[in-house]
């Protein structure tokens, strides 16, 4: 089995370990000219993003050769994921690759302008993440088939959050308008937990336009030096079983 994952804060990284098989890190995959992946059973563990997929998972799918005959989408999520399932419907469906099973785990949102994390750190135990992994693995381990029926209500429910959230939040030039305090030390990090190659660390830390708008220079810098105008918090985030070092091997 191959897994292959995006994650900012370990949630994604995390769920995709405990699945097991060989794992690979879609931004590294994605520096690939050509992507083949060959299996009985191929997985993405992804976090949902405005209520979709991320744009380098979307880009991932529109770009691999994906040869298996159980295909499967794992995402994660924190307060709700209404039409995601309808837009993986839609990209496989574009893609002509035959989506056999989908699932969403609830764990900590840490969507920074809409929550205060310690407040999702402290309510995490209610969300049963043991639960929901067992059941995920049991899931795949038995081969369930969940044939996804997207209905034209989801179908019009998914235009309106493309059209409403996803076109603000999810913009490449998000990180351009972050703020980098002066307890920035130019250590380099979050140049190394970017997936996306989106910072360079000289004499100052500069964004370029390729933000994937992941949050995972925020959450993972040790100094706490990078913010948002409008967030929520000022706690960061990392999901509690994984390293900072997992995070640079995963992205850099
Ligand atoms: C830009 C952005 C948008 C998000 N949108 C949603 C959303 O629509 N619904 C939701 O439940 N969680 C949303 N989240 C939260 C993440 O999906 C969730 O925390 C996920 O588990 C993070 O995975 P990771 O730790 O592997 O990066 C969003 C996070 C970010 C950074
Ligand atoms: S990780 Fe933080 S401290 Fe290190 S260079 Fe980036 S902003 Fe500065
Ligand atoms: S700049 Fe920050 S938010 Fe944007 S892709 Fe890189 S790590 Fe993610």
């Amino acid at each position: 089995m191959t897994i292959c994952y995006f994650s900012a804060t370990g949630n994604c990284l995390y769920v995709a370990k405990r699945i097991g098989g060989t794992l690979l890190s879609i931004p590294q995959l994605m520096k690939q000219n050509d992507i083949e992946i060959t299996d009985d059973a191929v997985g993405i563990v992804a976090p949902v993003y405005a209520v979709e997929m991320p744009m380098m998972v979307k880009d991932f799918l529109s770009k691999a050769k994906i040869k298996t005959d159980y295909f499967f989408f794992v995402y994660t999520y924190g307060m709700g994921y209404a039409a995601a399932f309808a837009h993986v419907e839609q990209v496989c469906r574009e893609k002509g690759l035959k989506l056999s099973y989908i699932n969403a785990i609830q764990m900590v949102d840490n969507y920074l302008p809409g929550f205060e994390m310690q407040n999702q750190i402290d309510t995490l135990p209610k969300k049963n993440v043991e639960g929901q992994i067992k059941k995920l693995l049991s899931d795949i381990a038995s081969r369930v088939e969940t044939p996804v029926k997207i209905t034209a209500a989801d179908k019009a429910q998914m235009a309106m959050y493309q059209k409403m959230l996803a076109k603000l939040i999810l913009c490449k030039d998000t990180a351009q308008g972050y703020i980098v305090t002066d307890n920035c030390t130019r250590c380099g990090i979050c140049a190394k937990v970017c997936p996306a190659d989106n910072i360079t660390v000289t004499d100052k830390v500069r964004f370029a336009n390729r933000c994937e708008v992941c949050y995972a220079c925020l959450h993972n810098c040790p100094q706490n030096a990078i913010h948002m105008k409008n967030e929520k918090s000022e706690v960061r985030f990392r999901n509690e079983n994984i390293s900072l070092k997992d995070i640079i091997e995963a992205n850099e």
